[in-house]
């Protein structure tokens, strides 16, 4: 079964279609530039976009870069103050004709790993962690989700949220070498080490990529590996997530 998948992030939104049963994305990948602001009409407008150029006719998943709660926003994360409380299935429905689940961006990118890459027949806790403009995550105990783990969110000893300290966008917009930054996401990956001791941490999001530019640098005893699908397993676990409603 052929389902369009769409990964919202704070700087693109992605889409391309999936098959389901083989996680293989089986069309062209399409990207837009997520708006400026990211108010709730603005990115539904892009959706709109995203579903027209897809020439879309049937359902649509799709991964949010917040606390999703049966379709609803209950947080904003680096999108517009305005989504808190909106939800996002009912407003794109609205939007584009089309029916939509909606779930956390990285509880997405999880359950594509989980399904068909490195997290597959692994059991215990598998992280998934997404490195981008913010730090997502998602945790599945033996195969199961369990929704919205936001590790990005934890603080750090700045007083700051830690995916202020290192995220992706930080490495850019602080032009820290991959040594630097590489440290910092260690400091990272050791705090969850400590705190919840998984046995398996999954990487995805562009960044990895060039893992062997920062790998030098990860020092956790807990197994990492790169995602599979790399930066697709948000599109492949966003239309994945429409057969888990
Ligand atoms: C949000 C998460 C999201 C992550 C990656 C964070 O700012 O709190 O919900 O998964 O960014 O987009």
């Amino acid at each position: 079964m052929e389902v369009l998948g769409i990964d919202i992030g704070g700087s693109g939104i992605k889409g391309a279609i999936v098959n389901i049963k083989t996680g293989e994305i089986i069309s062209e990948r399409h990207r837009i530039k997520t708006p400026e602001p990211a108010t709730p009409l603005a990115v539904a407008e892009t959706i709109k976009s995203m579903t027209d150029f897809f020439n879309w006719k049937g359902v649509v998943g799709c991964g949010f870069p917040t606390i999703i709660s049966k379709g609803t926003c209950k947080a904003h994360g680096n999108l517009h103050a305005d989504w808190v409380g909106v939800n996002a299935e009912d407003l794109f429905a609205k939007t584009t004709g089309l029916d939509f689940t909606i779930i956390n961006d990285a509880d997405a990118a999880g359950l594509a790993e989980i399904n068909f890459g490195a997290g597959k027949d692994v059991k215990g806790l598998v992280i998934m962690v997404t490195i981008g403009t913010g730090i997502g995550s998602g945790a599945f105990f033996n195969g199961q989700l369990l929704p919205n783990f936001e590790l990005g969110r934890l603080f750090y000893l700045d007083g700051n949220i830690i995916e202020k300290f290192a995220s992706d966008a930080t490495r850019k917009r602080e032009d820290l070498s991959f040594k630097k930054w590489g440290k910092r996401f260690n400091k990272f990956l050791k705090h969850i080490n400590t705190i919840l001791s998984p046995d398996l941490i999954i990487l995805g999001g562009g960044v990895v990529e060039k893992f062997d530019k920062f790998k030098a640098k990860i020092k956790v005893k807990t197994p990492i590996l790169v995602a599979k699908s790399q930066n697709n397993a948000g599109i492949i676990g966003a239309a994945l997530a429409t057969t888990t409603r």
